[in-house]
């Protein structure tokens, strides 16, 4: 079977190109199950109930979300109503919404899950150990597990990947907004990327306009995060993975705008 995922959809225009393509991306690429990182869908951060609807309309099965999940009004019920919906499993335990989904194809069922690293990032709880928790309340419930491991640094990804190496199918990182060309199978089988990168404008910067970000570095003043305009690339990346034994056939990764399909 062949599992997309997506890097993190960024603003109007983020999710725009995936109202509109994301159809056309799963004929050509024959995908069976779409997963797709949420977190920054919304105009400022967050998603919205209307977002996640018109994503789940248009093909993403699964959305993760990551450290910006609770940025808007109304996130808390949303994660409660909508199991399509997961936020990192490593927020405090009575933290609304779950941290895995199982998803019953029929011939298959895809559990995935998603987690928060702790390098420059809002504390939380260990990762490792919340996963490890997960894996052991998922024995015998599904058959292919991925996880989306949202994190800055790619040291913490490698660790949680080689961690996890044979004991999750699937493991991609998220956050940094930009896309990384290390994929490959681990030697435990496990099919891994550092970072999927970002759906959105590329000419700016994590899809904020790029004049703002360098005037940040360079004043050190804080400054307001206006969305970038321009031509939107889709990054993510296409799985094939055999779902009777796991084995990952090929990974591809994908990181083109319209214009260029
Ligand atoms: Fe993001
Ligand atoms: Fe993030």
């Amino acid at each position: 079977m062949r599992i997309l995922a997506i890097g993190d959809i960024v603003a109007p225009s983020g999710r725009e190109y995936v109202y509109n393509n994301l159809g056309k991306i799963r004929r050509k690429y024959n995908i069976d199950f779409c997963i797709a990182n949420g977190e920054n869908a919304a105009s400022a951060n967050g998603i919205t109930a209307e977002i996640a609807d018109n994503l789940i309309d248009r093909g993403v099965d699964v959305i993760t979300m990551g450290n910006h999940t609770f940025a808007t009004h109304g996130a808390g019920t949303l994660l409660n109503e909508n199991p399509r919906i997961i936020r990192p499993i490593n927020y405090p335990s009575e933290t609304e919404g779950e941290g895995y989904t199982v998803q019953d194809l029929g011939y298959t069922r895809i559990a995935v899950i998603n987690a928060l690293g702790r390098v420059n990032m809002t504390p939380m709880d260990c990762p490792f150990r919340a996963v490890e928790k997960a894996l052991a309340e998922l024995e015998g419930k599904a058959d292919i597990i991925v996880a989306d491991f949202h994190a800055e640094t790619t040291s913490e990804k490698l660790a949680f990947g080689n961690y996890f190496d044979g004991k999750i199918n699937i493991v991609f990182g998220t956050h940094t907004h930009v896309q990384t060309a290390d994929e490959r199978v681990l030697p435990g089988g496990t099919a891994y990327i550092t970072d999927l990168g970002m759906t959105g404008v590329r000419d700016s910067i994590l899809g904020v306009k790029k004049e703002l970000i360098e005037k940040m570095y360079y004043t050190r003043k804080r400054v307001r995060f206006d969305k970038a305009e321009g031509e939107v690339y889709i990054n993510g990346a296409v799985f094939d993975i055999d779902h009777e034994s796991g084995k990952v056939n090929s990974i591809e990764r994908l990181n083109f705008s319209k214009t260029e399909e």
